[in-house]
């Protein structure tokens, strides 16, 4: 079996080695933008080049007999590399370009839920031009918004009101702004709780759902500073989430479910891949955020080390439309994943430092991201250099784990030290203990 996963950061270093660990040991190659040391060690064949290039990417996939791709990142789902490789008779996990556009637009997604009547919406209005703007700003209220473009923007297009917002005016000079860079752009209501992660595995009619996952975007301890890819994230031993109840969980999949069913009517095309909702639980049950078509980086890294089955079966049953039949399991362990990245980052960071991860205990945990190897030295590129998972039957072990391997890497980057402590998950657990109480007061 020859497999080609497409993508070089850390969530495909992580897909690699699922891929390593399969009884079925498939012959690994991968197309990338960068060199990733992690990922070149298990590949017999590497390719850096733009990913997003059609032709470039089959040429490699048919020159290296290739029967079976899997796309990391969500560009090349967007540039319809899913839809070409189909076409040359190459499985794929990871969705055509018209059901991707569940990750690549803000609006065809929020149009789905509402047009299938499905639960977890809140309210929205689509906009393509500034007409309106002004008054469903004021209907939803002072620092009660959110602005989203409509494409894919890395995580750039989102701002939310009394966070990156202050005003009125700065909201609408923001959606003019989106206007000329030719985007239209959505405005939804502010929603206050906690989110997750739910990832699950899709052949277009099955979903199977992964451990669900906390990310923490906040560049700073804290949840202070800006948006980044994620610092981190953690999953618990009963693959839920500390701040989450069962109904919650059966919320989330039920949407999903029905967003599934909604996708193949609507576009007449079957969603494979892997379903990544990111939802919100608020004292009133759960709202989507949004969708990614895609595994989460770095929910990718706490998943993919606790899968307690052969992931290239998995795969094949999720490409043939069979996950119904497949065994997919789990350890029942904690894991809290940490990134460490150059000073600086987001904003203004440090390129081309040399980091040192030579100290850390267990390689297996550690996965490489943005990060050069120069004869044999590693530099940072400016984004999430690297990331460590600890493993472990507690949250409060793994995260020792993983605090302790991320202090042995050397060089100019910082890293969350909160991420997965015991004092951060009480403080959310108490959040939504009084976000639940004052809806529940309301309604007695
Ligand atoms: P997105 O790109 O849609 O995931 O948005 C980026 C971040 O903005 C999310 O991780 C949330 O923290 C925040 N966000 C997005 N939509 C909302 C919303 N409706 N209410 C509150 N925060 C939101
Ligand atoms: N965890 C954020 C992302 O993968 O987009």
């Amino acid at each position: 079996m020859r497999i080609m996963i497409v993508g070089s950061g850390a969530r495909e270093h992580a897909i690699a080695r699922a891929f390593a660990q399969s009884a079925a040991k498939p012959v690994l190659a991968c197309c990338g933008t960068t060199y990733n040391p992690g990922i070149q060690q298990l590949t017999s064949e590497y390719w850096i080049g733009d990913i997003c290039c059609v032709e470039q990417v089959i040429q490699k996939a048919l020159e290296w007999q290739i029967k079976l791709v899997i796309i990391g990142p969500e560009a090349p789902l967007a540039a319809g590399l899913v839809d070409a490789l189909q076409q040359q008779g190459i499985a794929t996990v990871g969705p055509k370009k018209i059901v991707a556009q569940l990750e690549t637009s803000k609006i065809f997604t929020r149009m789905l839920l509402k047009k299938y009547q499905i639960p977890g919406s809140l309210k929205f209005h689509a906009f393509s031009s500034l007409i309106g703007v002004m008054e469903f700003l004021h209907v939803l209220g002072a620092d009660q918004y959110v602005i989203k473009a409509d494409g894919l923007m890395s995580g750039k297009g989102v701002k939310v009101a009394g966070e990156h917002l202050h005003s009125f005016t700065e909201a609408y000079e923001f959606c003019a702004s989106l206007l000329n860079a030719g985007g239209s752009f959505i405005i939804e209501e502010k929603l206050i709780g906690q989110e997750f992660s739910l990832l699950s595995f899709c052949d277009g009619k099955h979903l199977i759902p992964m451990p669900l996952v906390q990310d923490h975007k906040r560049a700073f301890v804290d949840d202070l500073g800006p948006n980044t890819g994620g610092m981190g994230s953690y999953s618990d031993a009963n693959h839920s989430l500390p701040f989450l109840t069962t109904d919650d969980i059966v919320a989330a999949q039920e949407i999903n479910t029905a967003v599934i069913a909604a996708l193949a009517r609507e576009c007449g095309v079957y969603y494979q891949g892997i379903l990544y909702g990111s939802f919100m639980v608020t004292g009133d049950g759960v709202r989507l955020i949004e969708y990614n078509a895609r595994f989460g980086d770095p929910e990718a890294l706490n998943v993919l080390a606790i899968l307690d089955c052969d992931f290239t079966e998995l795969c094949q049953a999720l490409v043939a439309g069979n996950l119904q039949h497949a065994q997919v399991r789990f350890k029942p362990l904690a894991t809290v994943c940490k990134y460490a990245v150059p000073f600086g980052y987001p904003d203004k960071p440090e390129k081309h430092s040399l980091i040192d991860v030579s100290a850390v205990t267990n390689h297996e945990q550690l996965y490489f991201a943005a990060v050069n190897d120069i004869d044999g030295e590693l530099y940072t590129t400016g984004s999430r250099a690297v990331a460590v998972v600890g493993i472990a039957p507690t949250i409060a072990a793994a995260e020792m784990i993983a605090e302790n391997e991320i202090n042995c890497i050397r060089g100019r980057l910082f890293h969350r030290e909160d991420i997965g402590q015991t004092q951060l998950i009480k403080r959310r657990i108490k959040m939504m203990q009084s976000l639940r109480a004052a809806v529940n007061e309301l309604s007695t």
